[in-house]
């Protein structure tokens, strides 16, 4: 981790992300990603397929390490950590793909998201996180495989609270999930923010973001595109239709 001197106008116990850039394979996907993620609020980071979200979380998480820029919390830097150490800085991310360990259930699937926690605070972690998600008290016992797609969304997040992180990061949360069961989670979303912790919502469609998030990032071709409050978006789509269909792709299409 370097020992850079924090910016000046870091705010205190938000996650900063300044100048990030994410190469994949030989190329770089993202371009100087700035991104700030109030704590106890939603942010939303959306953008179409393609626009470089999950490469940004990859790097916010350490799985991949960032070819520049800087992840500031609490005035340090915490690029070139690995993904444990990132975890035991507060930062807990849930993949894209509502990945589970489908063979174990759901019991298991928790208790292995208890790395670091005493007995004792497992116990409550696990009661914590079913208080949030009610219908996974009848699953326990039942291999998270068995569970619906939307059941195993839960679990991937209620994994990620086990450690009970400052932000959490949900790469694709409404992702293959029927409409009724992003309605479910809505309220849980918010409940978490409202616990304090800062959420990152990054979807490569809108409207959960739109109604979620105090403040939303669209990312478009690797840049942000926009950086404001969800209300203008929603009254100019216009904005959005930009972000989503590039100018240069519009005009390959004849739009
Ligand atoms: N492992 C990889 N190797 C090479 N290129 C990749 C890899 N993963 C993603 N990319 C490329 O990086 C760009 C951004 O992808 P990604 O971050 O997955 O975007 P999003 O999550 O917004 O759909 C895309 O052009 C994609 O093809
Ligand atoms: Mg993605």
């Amino acid at each position: 981790m370097s020992t850079k001197t924090p910016p000046a106008n870091l705010r205190a116990g938000w996650l900063e992300i300044r100048d990030l850039v994410m190469v994949r394979g030989t190329k770089a996907v993202t371009h100087a990603i700035e991104l700030r993620i109030a704590p106890g609020k939603v942010t939303a980071l959306a953008g179409a397929n393609g626009a470089g979200k999950t490469s940004t979380v990859l790097g916010i998480a350490g799985v991949v390490e960032p070819a520049f820029g800087e992840i500031w919390l609490d005035g340090q830097d915490l690029v070139g950590l690995d993904a444990d150490e990132i975890r035991r800085r507060g930062i807990a991310t849930v993949p894209e793909g509502h990945q589970v360990l489908r063979e174990l259930t759901v019991r298991d699937n928790l208790l292995v998201a208890s790395g670091g926690l005493s007995r004792g605070e497992t116990t409550a972690s696990i009661e914590r996180v079913l208080a949030l998600f009610p219908e996974l008290k009848e699953k326990l016992q039942q291999p998270a495989g068995d569970l619906s797609g939307g059941q195993q969304q839960m679990v991937a997040i209620a994994q990620a609270l086990m450690v009970q992180p400052r932000f959490l990061v949900i790469d694709e949360l409404s992702f293959g999930l029927a409409p009724t069961i992003v309605a479910r989670l809505v309220p849980i979303i918010r409940k978490i923010a409202d616990s304090g912790i800062g959420v990152l919502l990054i979807e490569q469609f809108t409207q959960l973001a739109l109604a979620l998030a105090h403040h939303v990032y669209v990312m478009s071709r690797g840049a942000v595109s926009y950086d404001g409050e969800p209300g203008k978006l929603r009254d100019d789509p216009e904005i959005l239709h930009r972000a989503y269909f590039p100018v240069s792709d519009r005009e390959a299409v004849g739009l």
